[in-house]
């Protein structure tokens, strides 16, 4: 297995350009199950949860073509059962099941198991599609869906957590096709949401509302081919902008969204960082001084959950007394045991980090747990005194295009080594 090695103390300086969305790109991919005309999406990043995805639509039978950051897809005759062996690889194949109710009025997937950061059900998924008519049936660790007449409903998405982005995904391309109108009552508001929507919008589908917790679909006949662009990647963008804070001079995240940041800008600046907007470009330096922080991590337009444990790693080396409390996947910490093998100070209390901040990190050898754990880990180990060695690093490969080579272009010291 890869491991990476972060030689710390070396500052960084410079801009990097950031990768299409990762939590867009996959249910835009699923989408295009909607419809049997060719689709071209562009700034689709190079990730192996990309890769799984693709394999997904090419096993049910799409014809599927990838060069440089843009994949066609033609989904001409499709299949409606995907096998365990690749779904079980990604949780985000479950978003293929929108599409296929939309379009063949049956789907068969394995359900999704638990993972790192918690049990992760699909329960609101599945009572979304029974509103629209849906029969749902799970046995053998897989769930059948049958839906022969798929009509609009009224169906909420709401969670005790917080309203599910993949869960409004699904609905909303399972409504695009059925007949009359849905109304999606506590929708997720995140960006990756909208920009799936604007996609579907290009098929020809009717939706209102995306970006908001109302989301209208009036069903049409059927969609056809389109084009479409991928947001930029704002976890991407923010976790560089927290390495630029943790050892940065001057770091410019480039082709970005800043309003789908200001989340994470606005804590950062309230840290003391000095943080200026251009265009599509944000850039942080240092500031005159460092404050702690108290971060709650809840649904888009708020701090992600997403950017917790990068977060984390920043506050681990930030004086004063820090708390960070998870709201939306109340068991997300598997990066704090780790962050304490190198120094840090941090007693979980719950779903609740309290972190004092201590001067200097030290290397130490590390266990990747999931993708945004692995990135705070590699994060620490700019700062960190001596070698940091990240272990298990495919998970980072999950979501980040190349952070290692990314990062050495910013001035970091990181080396790969292959198993
Ligand atoms: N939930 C339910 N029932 C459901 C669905 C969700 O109770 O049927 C709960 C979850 O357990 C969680 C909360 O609702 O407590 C929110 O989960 P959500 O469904 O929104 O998560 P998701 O759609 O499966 C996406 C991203 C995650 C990101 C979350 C929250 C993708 C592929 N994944 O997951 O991204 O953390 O939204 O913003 O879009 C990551 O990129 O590292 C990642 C984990």
């Amino acid at each position: 297995m890869d491991k990476i090695l972060v030689h710390g103390g070396h500052r960084l300086s410079g801009s990097v350009k950031i990768s299409g969305s990762k939590n867009s790109a996959l249910p835009i991919l699923a989408a295009t199950l909607l419809t049997k005309e060719p689709c071209t999406i562009s700034r689709v990043p190079d990730l192996s949860d990309i890769h799984y995805m693709l394999t997904i639509l090419s096993e049910l039978g799409c014809e599927v073509e990838r060069a440089s950051g843009v994949v066609q897809i033609k989904a001409e005759k499709i299949k409606t059962e995907a096998p365990y062996e690749i779904v079980r690889k990604m949780r985000a194949s479950v978003c293929i099941l929108g599409p296929l109710l939309g379009r063949e009025h049956e789907a068969t997937v394995s359900l999704p198991g638990g993972c790192v950061i918690g049990d992760r059900p699909i329960d609101l998924h599945l009572r979304g599609f029974e509103a629209l008519g849906a029969a749902v049936r799970v046995s053998g660790g897989n769930v059948k869906i049958l839906a022969p007449n798929l009509r609009g409903a009224k169906v909420s998405m709401r969670s005790k957590f917080g309203s599910t982005v993949l869960g409004t995904g699904n609905v909303m391309m399972a409504a695009v096709l059925a007949e009359g109108t849905t109304v999606i009552d506590g929708a997720a508001e995140e960006p990756e949401v909208v920009d799936l929507a604007n996609f579907l919008i290009a098929m020809g589908a009717k939706i209102e509302g995306a970006g908001t917790r109302k989301i209208s679909i009036e069903g049409v006949k059927e969609l056809h081919g389109a084009k479409h662009e991928v947001i930029p990647d704002r976890i991407e963008a923010g976790t560089f902008l927290v390495a630029g804070a943790i050892s940065g001079d001057e770091v410019t995240v480039s082709r970005v969204n800043p309003a789908h940041l200001s989340a994470v800008t606005e804590p950062l600046a309230e840290a003391g960082f000095d943080i200026r907007l251009a265009g599509n470009q944000i850039t942080i330096r240092p500031g005159a001084k460092r404050s702690a922080l108290k971060l709650d991590t809840v649904p888009y337009p708020g701090f992600p959950t997403d950017m917790q444990a990068q977060m984390c790693a920043l506050l681990a080396i930030t004086g004063g007394i820090s708390v960070i409390t998870e709201n939306v996947f109340p068991q997300r910490f598997m990066h704090i045991a780790e962050l304490k093998r190198m120094g840090a100070n941090i007693d979980l209390q719950g779903s609740t980090a309290v972190i004092k901040g201590v001067p200097q990190l030290s290397g130490a050898p590390v266990m990747a747990s999931d993708l945004r754990a692995s990135a705070a880990l590699v994060l620490a180990g700019l700062q960190a005194d001596g070698t940091t060695e990240v272990n298990r690093v495919y998970h980072i490969d999950r979501g980040y295009e190349s952070i290692d080579e990314k990062l050495n272009e910013l001035g970091a010291h990181i080396e790969r080594v292959k198993a």
